[in-house]
């Protein structure tokens, strides 16, 4: 039975100039829940997500391993844990990188849009997504293409809203225009966006503002190392340390720059997760901070940042500098 209070914490954002509000920290389902990661884990990290005001929980086709699962697993917990709470959350899903063999199983095509979206319902066990992304440009399939799959998604019933993600801004305001004339507008954009990679102030914060989009940065933690994680060592239990996606020379490069951010955290009384989490919603176009998370402490800190937000003038430039540094 979910917390009675679980909406008194969380505070939430209206995404662009849409009627949707999202929480201002969301879940990612990336790493830890596929078939590689305990069942109860899982089950306990979305259930305390959800008692924190966490109601948008975000997955796509691909996450596992292997791909499919956390799909899957998140259907079954939602089934049996919190089925009659689907209508207080916002599931999104995404279809775009590989994901099954031959011609039709990646990319921007509408024969593979529409059937992966097909898939992840029935691995769901869903009738609808609440948002459905395109996970990444395709440079050969034509927009239009690619944006009517979208469009046709929302006309099925299949989807409420769709995004894109991981569209420069060029692209992002053709994407924005062609959607438009559809009559399904762009609900969100899902770019990287991080202390340690900020590509996103170039240009396509803007494009968000002016189209009325939403934005949901994933990373937001650099994929942990923007928290105390690496400090002191490569924990072995660490994504890091585990060997994927992150790897430990990135890590190893990135130490001293985020050793004198943890100083500036110290300063705040905050932990660096949070400050890291803080800076990334101080920009007024973020809608909500797509973090992920391996245990139900680091979402508790994480939740934390709500109640220290706010950055003195001296305390940006300081970290400014040491970013540019
Ligand atoms: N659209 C795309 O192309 C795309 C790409 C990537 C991700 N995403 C989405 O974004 C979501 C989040 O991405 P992400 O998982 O890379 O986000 P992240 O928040 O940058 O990294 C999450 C990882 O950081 C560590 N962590 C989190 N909070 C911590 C804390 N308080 N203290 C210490 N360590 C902490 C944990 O790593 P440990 O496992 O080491 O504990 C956790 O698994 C994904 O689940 C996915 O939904 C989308």
């Amino acid at each position: 039975m979910p917390s009675p209070s679980r909406y008194e914490k969380m505070k939430y954002q209206r995404c662009g100039k849409s009627g949707v509000l999202l929480p201002r920290i969301s879940l990612g389902l990336w790493h830890n829940f596929g078939d590689v990661d305990t069942v109860a884990t899982q089950r306990g990290l979305i259930a305390h997500a959800f008692d924190l005001g966490i109601t948008h929980f975000d997955l796509a086709n691909n996450y596992g391993p292997p791909a499919g699962s956390a799909e899957i697993n998140f259907g079954r917990i939602l089934r049996e844990d919190l089925a009659a709470y689907r209508d207080e959350m916002i599931i999104s899903s995404k279809a775009g990188y590989y994901m099954y063999p031959g011609p039709y199983g990646e990319w921007g095509s509408r024969k593979y849009l529409i059937a992966s979206l097909d898939q992840s319902l029935k691995r769901m066990g869903l009738e609808y997504v609440d948002i459905f992304y395109h996970h990444r440009p395709d440079p050969n399939t034509p927009l239009e293409e690619t944006m009517g799959a979208l469009d046709h998604a929302v006309r099925q019933g299949k989807a409420l809203y769709v995004g894109i993600s991981n569209y420069r801004p060029e692209d992002t305001r053709r994407a924005a225009a062609i959607l438009k004339g559809l009559g399904t507008p762009c609900l969100i954009h899902q770019p990287k966006y991080n202390m340690l990679d900020r590509w996103i102030e170039n240009g396509l914060t803007t494009v968000l503002e002016e189209e009325g989009i939403g934005c949901i940065p994933f990373s937001p933690l650099a994929q942990g190392q923007l928290t105390d994680r690496y400090l002191k060592e490569i924990p072995s239990d660490s994504r890091a340390g585990r060997g994927g996606f992150l790897k430990t020379p990135e890590v190893e490069k990135n130490l001293p720059k985020i050793r004198a951010l943890n100083a500036i955290a110290a300063n705040r009384s905050q932990p660096l997760a949070e400050m890291a989490l803080a800076w990334i919603l101080r920009l007024p176009q973020v809608t909500s901070a797509l973090i992920g998370a391996s245990s139900i402490t680091q979402l508790d800190t994480n939740v934390k940042v709500l109640e220290r937000l706010e950055f003195s003038a001296e305390e940006l430039a300081a970290i400014e500098a040491i970013l540019r540094g």
